[in-house]
């Protein structure tokens, strides 16, 4: 008190000013939730966690399911949302609130988190790159490698059985569009994280997840692992088609409002954004543009837009073969 009395009087405007132009920092962390197949420790993840958090001098982790890729094919989604749970809780560094950006898969699990994690720490900011939001019609077979014998016969399985169901992650979100009654029944991820069944709508999931301060859903171009790619934003075809893809504002999740994507919408704090790239191929220059912002709050918007410097990250990679369902 002494000492601000004794202040001369323009230097309580040079400090307003100071900290109009500079404010305190409020920056939270984020963490990162990889696609299937991937690891932590694989060098595309970890470079991409360790790019964003030189980007935008925020604290970031990466956070791990079990034993990695293994389990990102074989941990059924429901478990591995619960392994991520336990995870940000025991995290004394996320106590005050954190951003998730998801990678693919890595989506449902973060969104799962958001919807499901009872007693969680709040996430503010949720930035998804490529995540099959609204299903995928079709699955990658896995390819070769030590695990995708297996991996492969099981996709090759009926989807929405039980044994499936419990052994094979995508499975999860597999929304064949002319078997919509099987999967709203069977399928035991998706449907309840978008609020899909009928009667069994659960409005806690839609308030935690309408209560996120922005939601990036970023859509990659050429993206043909996704199917549509258009459900990296809430897009999908309609229940009984392979087409056409409706736009997010047209589905039934949209507006029925099931898991509060328009209210949200409506609020201005869906950003839907379109860069070129395969899948998950983010350039810095749109990693800079599109995630670096929310993650330390610098959100004005400038244009510019490179297509130089495309990365490659494993997990549903260009490589694999799909497998449609239909066949
Ligand atoms: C990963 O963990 C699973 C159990 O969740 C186990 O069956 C599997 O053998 C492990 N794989 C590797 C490569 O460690
Ligand atoms: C909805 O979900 C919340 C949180 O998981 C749970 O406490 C509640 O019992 C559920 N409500 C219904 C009607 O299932």
């Amino acid at each position: 008190m002494m000492l601000l009395l004794r202040l001369p009087p323009l230097s309580f405007l040079f400090i307003f000013f100071f900290f109009f132009f500079f404010p305190i920092s409020h920056s939270i962390p984020f963490i990162v939730l990889h696609g299937i197949g991937d690891q932590c420790s694989n060098r595309g993840v970890k470079s991409f966690t360790q790019e964003l958090i030189t980007y935008s001098g925020v604290k970031g982790f990466c956070v791990e399911v079990g034993n990695g890729s293994w389990d990102s094919w074989f941990m059924p989604l429901k478990e591995q949302t619960d392994v991520v749970c336990q995870k940000v809780k025991k995290m004394k560094e996320l106590k005050g609130g954190y951003n998730i950006v998801g990678l693919s898969q890595g989506n449902l699990i973060g969104r799962g988190v958001v919807e499901f994690c009872e007693g969680g720490p709040p996430v503010k900011n949720f930035i998804s790159l490529a995540g099959p939001h609204a299903g995928t019609a079709s699955v990658p077979l896995c390819g070769t490698g030590i695990f995708c014998v297996l991996a492969d016969n099981l996709i090759k399985g009926e989807v929405y059985s039980n044994y499936i169901q419990e052994h094979l992650a995508p499975s999860g979100y597999l929304k064949l569009p002319n078997a919509i009654p099987k999967y709203l029944e069977n399928c035991r991820y998706l449907p309840k994280l978008n609020n899909e069944k009928p009667g069994q709508r659960n409005s806690t999931y839609k308030e935690r997840f309408s209560s996120l301060e922005n939601l990036v859903l970023i859509m990659f171009e050429q993206d043909t692992v996704l199917i549509p790619r258009e459900t990296s934003w809430f897009g999908y075809y309609p229940d009984g088609f392979f087409k056409p893809v409706l736009p997010p504002q047209e589905t039934k999740l949209y507006t029925e409002d099931w898991i509060g994507l328009k209210t949200l919408d409506e609020a201005g704090r869906v950003h839907f954004i379109s860069v070129p790239g395969k899948h998950l191929g983010i350039s810095e220059a749109d990693m800079k543009k599109h995630v670096v912002p929310y993650l330390n709050g610098k959100t004005s918007r400038n244009d510019s837009t490179t297509k130089a410097g495309f990365r490659r990250m494993r997990g549903f990679n260009q490589r694999f073969i799909h497998i449609n369902k239909m066949e």
